[in-house]
Order: structure tokens, then sequence, then C-alpha cells
């Protein structure tokens, strides 16, 4: 039984359906801004005024000299798209 074109058409739209629910499952799982005395303060300013106005405070800590990133760190210039806050 050959292969026909249309089965290999099915396939790439499975591989494409499957391939994004796994990158919105990864992009889930990125670790969540903690709700600590650190990062407290800013849960209201991101709430209230939106996400680009809390991220301006992130780059005081998050740099490489102060807090280093993991290697292998996505481009950060949005931190809060990737790194959603903590339910409480
Ligand atoms: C006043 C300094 C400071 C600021 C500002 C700051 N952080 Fe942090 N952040 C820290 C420190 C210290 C840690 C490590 C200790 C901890 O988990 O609280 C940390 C840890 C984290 C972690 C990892 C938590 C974990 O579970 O490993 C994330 C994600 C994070 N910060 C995101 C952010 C984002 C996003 C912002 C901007 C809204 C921000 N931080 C602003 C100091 C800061
Ligand atoms: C494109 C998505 C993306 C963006 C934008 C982003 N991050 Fe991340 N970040 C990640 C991923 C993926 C990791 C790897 C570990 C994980 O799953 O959280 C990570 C890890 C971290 C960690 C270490 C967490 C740990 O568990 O040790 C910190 C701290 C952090 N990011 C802070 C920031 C800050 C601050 C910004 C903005 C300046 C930022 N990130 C922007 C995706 C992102």
């Amino acid at each position: 039984m050959a292969l026909q074109k249309r089965d290999l058409i099915f396939v790439a739209i499975m591989i494409a359906v499957l391939g994004t629910f796994f990158l919105i499952s990864g992009q889930e799982k990125t670790t969540r801004v903690p709700f600590d005395n650190i990062h407290q303060k800013y849960y209201p300013i991101i709430r209230n005024e939106g996400k680009k106005a809390g991220e301006k405070f992130c780059k005081e800590c998050h740099t490489e000299e102060k807090i280093p990133f993991p290697p292998k760190h996505p481009p950060k210039f949005r931190c809060l798209f990737c790194h959603k806050l903590t339910e409480h």
C-alpha cells in the first residue's frame, strides 16, 4: 500500500498540532515570579499598571553581575511574558 500524499499532509498537521501543545505546556512550566518579600511588592504594580510597568524593576537585581541567569536563558526583554505571577 503506497503512502498517499494525503496521508503525509495528515501526518504533517498532526505534528504541527502536537508541537503546539508541547510548546504551550513548556511555557506553563517556566518558573513563576515568587510571591515572597522581594517580589510581593511588584504584584500590585503588575496587576494595576501592567506587565511593562512591573518589568522595569526586574533588572535592578536580575543582571549577570548580581543574580546570574541560568545558562541558555532565552532572550529576556519581556520577563513577564514567560514568568507568570503565582496564584495566591
Ligand atoms: C530587589 C531585587 C529583585 C527584584 C527587583 C526582582 N527580583 Fe526576582 N529574585 C531576586 C532574588 C534574590 C531571587 C532568588 C531568591 C528568591 O527566590 O526569592 C529571585 C528569584 C526570581 C525568580 C526565580 C524563582 C525560583 O523559584 O527560582 C524569578 C522567576 C524571578 N526572580 C523573577 C523576577 C521578575 C520577573 C522580576 C520583575 C517583576 C523580579 N524577579 C524582580 C531578587 C529580585
Ligand atoms: C522567552 C521566555 C523568557 C523570558 C522573556 C524571560 N525568561 Fe527567565 N527563564 C525562562 C526559562 C525557560 C527559564 C529556565 C528555567 C525555567 O523553567 O524557569 C528561565 C529561568 C529564569 C530564572 C532562574 C529560575 C530558576 O528556576 O532558577 C530567573 C531568575 C529568570 N529566568 C528571570 C528572568 C527575568 C528577570 C527576566 C526579564 C529580564 C526573564 N527571566 C525573562 C524563560 C524566560
